[in-house]
């Protein structure tokens, strides 16, 4: 089979693959530690779509003199996790916060100032001092464009430390051994239609998530967790994939975000009496309640016919109080997406928003060395790590904090790159790589690329979207879940029928989506297997028919395989309720209240 490719190889010591934040991140320690760096993206580094992330990234500084402290950030993850969040990898995320947000300042990040020159700092939803007392400014912004800022800098220094990057390279599969060895990567470059074996002592998925499974989400069209699908096809597991995350403000039509950032300067909701609602769901923080808080009650109010707009089918966010001056200066962004995308001069009017699916808090277990877990046990996969969406740390659990992403990205990408360091010599020769290990992912590539059918896969991939918005969303039950399970069932199988008219290997684009579109389905699969699994209501996974969280029986992490592609196999993994230090106590479980 792979006499039929042109194939080329590569060795390097790490091959990192994906490059948002956490990708290169990962890739500029690694290359600055000395190791051969391989970086190896489907997009070009500075479109990836971290580039799309607004409000803030979440670090304790204490700039704006709340009082703020690492210890409130770690008690504010863990309740907003629902208590489903490992306690010794959020002490590890919100301890190394300030230090890594400080080196990305170093690293040239063009952060907004205080009057001061401090970096600004922003409430966002669920962060709070004194446990929650009171609202915490917690939120390094560079305006509303901080994921754009973050990434243009990375990238810039991972050419400064000559990291070798692959560009417009799709990863097909990772390589993997008899002994569960993972050995390197088989990846496609799109404009040669070349065949890529990567050698790498470790390989690094920085991948992202897959908000595109949905029909409605902030995430890019890239969007579609090739990774987590990889690690699927490798037989190893994906944890908690039931969790999804829907960001209240998502403009009504077209998904594209507005960051919670605009409610941390001052804006507000309402439903179609004018009221501001969100008083009766959580009367302290009001509109900075936890997002799954936030997005329910929204939903709510529309589903008892309080929506706004003709159809009574979303909700109005207010930002035409706030001073222009803090619109032109912190809101620059969202002030013109709402213009382009909602046709809202956000100085005069309310733009029209509903909670859409923004982000994926399951994904590739890993411990809080981004190294990847394969069982219950915690069993480590040599030669693997994962970080930032693709991973799952867990550092959310069942909801992730508004700002903890980008974090995520930093810290965890910061992590790989010292574990890497501890485990790799750099140059270290390579053993020789057994024969075949490429030649499953040619063989998947090669019946997508010669399916001859009658289905397009962009008709495919609308059905899945259409079924996964439908079937689990928000609110979820039995029936609708055992609905969307048969319903993705029917749709998976018009794969069987598959149309592909161009078998070219030069910027197949045809070719590639069918690809992500499989990704996707394999995803959607284990999703909705999780989702039917988990029998109470946690954080973003909100039962109708289980409708109280269940400490007792659920409190676990969900474990699910892909095996045949088909069917779904599921075991659990015990939640880390103890921390990484004796320098502060684990937060005990107690009822979530805003
Ligand atoms: O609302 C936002 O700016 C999104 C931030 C996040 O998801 O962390």
């Amino acid at each position: 089979m792979a006499d039929s490719y042109k194939i080329i190889d590569h060795k390097f010591d790490v091959v990192v693959v994906g490059a948002g934040g956490a990708g290169l991140r990962a890739t500029l320690g690694m290359s600055a530690a000395g190791l051969k760096t391989a970086c190896v993206t489907k997009v070009f580094p500075t479109r990836s779509h971290t580039v799309a992330a607004q409000g803030g990234i979440g670090a304790a500084l204490n700039n704006m003199s709340d009082g703020d402290d690492w210890r409130y950030h770690f008690y504010d993850t863990i309740k907003g996790s629902d208590w489903l969040g490992d306690q010794d990898a959020i002490e590890y995320m919100c301890r190394n916060a300030i230090p890594a947000v400080v080196e990305l300042e170093h690293f040239g990040v063009p952060f907004s100032r205080t009057p001061e020159g401090k970096i600004y700092q922003r409430p966002f939803g669920g962060h709070t001092v004194r446990k929650g007392e009171a609202m915490a400014k917690r939120a390094c912004a560079a305006a509303d464009r901080t994921g754009h800022a973050i990434l243009h800098t990375l990238y810039q220094q991972c050419l400064k430390h000559e990291a070798e990057f692959f560009v417009e390279y799709f990863a097909l599969d990772l390589m993997m051994d008899s002994e569960g060895r993972c050995r390197g990567v088989i990846a496609w470059n799109l404009e040669e239609g070349t065949i890529h074996r990567f050698q790498a002592h470790t390989v690094v998925l920085a991948t992202g998530g897959y908000g595109r499974a949905y029909f409605s989400c902030t995430s890019a069209h890239t969007c579609t967790g090739d990774g987590n699908a990889m690690v699927l096809r490798a037989s190893l597991p994906l944890q908690d994939m039931e969790f999804i995350q829907f960001h209240p403000t998502g403009i009504y039509g077209s998904g594209c975000l507005i960051t919670e950032g605009a409610r941390g300067e001052g804006g507000y909701l309402t439903n179609s009496a004018g009221e501001r609602f969100m008083e009766r769901y959580a009367p302290n923080a009001k509109d900075l309640a936890s997002r799954d808080v936030v997005s329910r009650a929204m939903t709510v109010e529309i589903l008892e016919g309080r929506g706004v707009g003709p159809h009574k089918d979303h909700i109005f966010l207010h930002l035409e109080h706030l001073d222009p001056q803090v619109l032109h200066e912190r809101l620059p962004g969202i002030s013109e997406t709402a213009k382009i995308f909602a046709g809202v001069d956000v100085t005069r009017d309310p733009i029209p928003v509903l909670p859409t699916v923004h982000y994926n808090m399951g994904g590739i277990p890993t411990n809080y060395h981004a190294e990847v877990m394969k069982d219950g046990k915690g069993t480590i996969v040599p030669g693997l790590m994962a970080i930032g969406e693709a991973a799952c740390v867990s550092v959310h659990g069942a909801n992730r904090l508004g700002t903890n992403s980008l974090l995520d990205l930093i810290v965890f990408g910061r992590a790989a790159a010292l574990r890497a360091k501890e485990l790799i010599e750099p140059n270290r020769p390579h053993d020789t790589l057994p024969e075949g290990l490429e030649d499953k992912a040619l063989e998947r590539l090669d019946k997508i690329r010669q399916a001859n059918g009658d289905q397009k896969a962009g008709a495919i991939r609308l059905g899945m979207q259409r079924a996964m918005q439908k079937h689990c969303a928000v609110f979820r039950d039995e029936k609708l879940l055992s609905e969307g399970t048969r319903e993705l069932q029917n749709i998976k199988d018009q794969m069987a029928k598959l149309e592909i008219n161009d078998r070219s290997l030069i910027w197949n684009t045809d070719l590639m989506e069918a690809l992500e579109l499989d990704n996707l389905l394999a995803q959607s699969t284990v999703t909705l297997a999780s989702a039917l699994n988990r029998q109470e209501s946690r954080g973003a996974h909100a039962r109708e028919d289980y409708p109280e969280r269940d400490d007792q029986n659920w409190m676990k992490h969900t474990l699910s395989w892909l095996e045949n592609d088909q069917n779904v196999k599921l075991d659990d993994r015990p939640v880390t309720l103890h921390t990484l230090t004796n320098e502060i106590d684990p937060i005990p479980p107690a009822k979530r209240v805003y």
